[in-house]
């Protein structure tokens, strides 16, 4: 009983070591400057509004967002997204319309209407910004990965 406990100690005792190192290296969101200073809050980023539909990153990716939301409703009366997303709307308002999983229950079954458990859209789709992303992304597409001569220009965010 002892032993294990010491091994189990020995293989915690490097991620922890890890730990405090990440730590210290990652970039902090609120900046260089010590949390005991009041700085300026530094500008709003600017929102990516270019309607250009954003590839995904693997299929089951909730896309992003690639148009403004600002002031759009989402309460308990009123859900703007679902005005232009809803299978009813999307002919005049030409949006994609919410994918068939949205419709239905954690069970799988189909519903009438939006699943409770999708309404808030925020939750999984975000819009994108022109920010520098703090720490660098290495992501790499698993069909560049297998097919690296077949690649199609893309975004990726
Ligand atoms: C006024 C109509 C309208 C409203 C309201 C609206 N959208 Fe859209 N949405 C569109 C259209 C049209 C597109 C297609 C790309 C474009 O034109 O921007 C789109 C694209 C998207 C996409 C990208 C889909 C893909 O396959 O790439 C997502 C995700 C999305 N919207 C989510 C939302 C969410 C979440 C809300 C609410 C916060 C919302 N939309 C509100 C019209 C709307
Ligand atoms: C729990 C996470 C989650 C929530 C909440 C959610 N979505 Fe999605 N959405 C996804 C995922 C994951 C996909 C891609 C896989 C799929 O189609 O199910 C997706 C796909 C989509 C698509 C693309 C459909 C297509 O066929 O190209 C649209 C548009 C969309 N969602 C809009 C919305 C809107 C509008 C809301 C709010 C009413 C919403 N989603 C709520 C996760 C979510």
């Amino acid at each position: 009983m002892r032993r294990i406990v010491f091994l189990s100690l020995l293989s915690v005792a490097p991620c922890l070591a890890a730990g405090v190192i990440l730590a210290q290296d990652a970039p902090r969101l609120r900046g260089p400057e010590p949390f005991t200073e009041e700085v300026p809050a530094p500008p709003m980023q600017r929102q990516v509004t270019d309607d250009v539909r954003v590839g995904r990153n693997y299929p089951d990716q909730p896309p992003v967002i690639p148009h403004s939301i600002e002031g759009y409703a989402m309460d308990l009366n009123a859900n703007k997204c679902m005005s232009c997303h809803a299978r009813k709307f999307t002919e005049q308002s030409q949006a994609p319309m919410i994918s068939v999983t949205h419709y239905q229950d954690r069970a799988g079954n189909t519903l009438g209407g939006l699943a409770p458990r999708r309404y808030v859209c925020v939750s999984c789709h975000v819009p994108q910004t022109t920010a520098k992303p703090l720490v660098e992304n290495v992501f790499t597409d698993m069909d560049a990965i297998t097919e690296p001569e077949r690649q199609p220009e893309r975004r990726t965010r």
